[in-house]
């Protein structure tokens, strides 16, 4: 019997994946492998501005390097890529709470506001689906609207009791 070399990856039937953004321009999703690990800190190297989400990216080689080191060790990270070049990074990273991972995503400016990280939300997601999560969590200040917004349309919802904070909450139940 030949085994397929997709077996036993749960992922194997929607990574990787492309999507459109609203110019119909075509990116490629597909899951992070340890030797991408060079390219992640060059993208958060450039990635500018730097720490407008909540803190993150964290500014500077040794910080971006120890940030990495923290996340990339758990959940799942897919990396978005344009013409062959890495303008996105998104992560489902397991919380304490059994069933929820947290979700984030980071573009390179340039590619914002074109539909594309929308579009990536719907397919982690469905990512997020496939590895049988429950739930996806994320913290968001509420004005970053794009953000915000991008995270309404791929079906999250505000934790009403969240919505008065600094930092409001949104969850998708899948
Ligand atoms: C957040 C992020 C992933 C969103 O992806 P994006 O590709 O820029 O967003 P999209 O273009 O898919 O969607 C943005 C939506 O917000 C809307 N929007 C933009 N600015 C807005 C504003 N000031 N008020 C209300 N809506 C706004 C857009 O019109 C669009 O909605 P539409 O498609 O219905 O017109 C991306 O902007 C990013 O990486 N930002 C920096 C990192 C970050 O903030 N990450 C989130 C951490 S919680």
């Amino acid at each position: 019997m030949t085994i397929p070399a997709s077996a036993g990856d749960p992922l194997a039937g929607v990574l990787p994946a492309t999507v459109r953004d609203k110019e119909n321009r075509v990116s490629a999703v597909r899951p992070y492998r340890p030797d991408d690990r060079e390219s992640l800190e060059r993208f958060y190297t450039c990635y500018s501005p730097k720490r407008e989400a909540q803190g993150l990216p964290p500014e500077g080689a040794h910080r971006i390097a120890r940030w990495l080191d923290s996340i990339l060790g758990q959940g799942t990270h897919l990396l978005v890529e344009h013409e062959g070049r890495l303008v996105g990074h998104a992560m489902l990273i397991p919380t304490d709470r059994p069933g929820v991972s947290e979700y984030a995503i980071f573009l390179e400016e340039g590619a914002r506001g074109q539909g594309l990280g929308t579009e990536v939300n719907i397919l982690s997601a469905e990512v997020a689906r496939t590895l049988r999560i429950d739930r996806l969590w994320l913290s968001v200040e509420p004005r970053n609207r794009r953000a915000v917004r991008s995270y309404e349309k791929a079906g999250f919802r505000f934790r009403p009791e969240t919505v008065f904070t600094p930092e409001v909450e949104m969850e998708l139940v899948l």
